[in-house]
């Protein structure tokens, strides 16, 4: 699905199919260069990292691995607290491992912070965050990320890999939604 798919859905494209994959390049480049001979471990967070994982593997030439985790947002009901359910677990060891954690995106950066110290807990060689948005405006905790796709607006935005109500995530790019189809 492409912005004039849905046109109106839209107030504006924040960046385009080829945008986004001009910068994963970039990055894959940086992350060839950082894990040669490494064999990385991307751990892609469902559901939203489905399409950064798809794709930066991908663009990558060196090999990797991949694995995922499902969790649910700050357990139950407490939007502050930070705790994460993990609803599925990696299927891989980490131990000895050298592991990226692959974001779609990060707002409060709640959801990373405590994954990041479950999975510190599991002896990895080494540990790294790369996501492909961020949102300066909301983070609420300090994460030090490795690899950044771009910093946007603290605005509600959808497309590659980030929903509105389960929708919008197969649109190739990524832009702001109109505050008509959420109010
Ligand atoms: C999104 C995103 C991150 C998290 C970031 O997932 O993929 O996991 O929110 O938010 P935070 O920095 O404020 O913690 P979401 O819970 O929307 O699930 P999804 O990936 O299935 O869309």
């Amino acid at each position: 699905m492409d912005s004039a798919d849905i046109a109106n859905d839209l107030t504006e494209v924040l960046y385009t199919k080829d945008q986004i994959a001009a910068r994963l390049a970039e990055l894959a480049a940086e992350i060839d260069r950082d894990y040669a001979d490494k064999n990385p471990l991307l751990v892609g967070v469902l559901n939203g990292a489905v399409m950064v994982v798809a794709d930066l593997s991908r663009a990558l030439k060196i090999h990797c691995e991949m694995d995922w985790m499902a969790v649910s947002s700050y357990g139950s009901g407490t939007q502050t607290s930070g705790v994460v359910r993990i609803l599925k677990d990696l299927n891989a060891h980490l131990a000895g491992r050298h592991v990226i954690v692959v974001e779609d995106i990060i707002d409060t950066g709640l959801t990373l912070s405590y994954l990041m110290q479950n999975l510190a807990t599991r002896e990895p060689a080494s540990l790294q965050i790369m996501t492909m948005f961020r949102k300066p405006a909301a983070i609420q905790v300090e994460l030090d990320i490795a690899y950044v796709g771009f910093d946007i607006p603290n605005q509600f935005v959808v497309g590659y890999g980030l929903d509105y109500a389960g929708r919008y995530r197969n649109l190739t790019g990524v832009g702001i939604l109109s505050p008509a189809i959420y109010s």
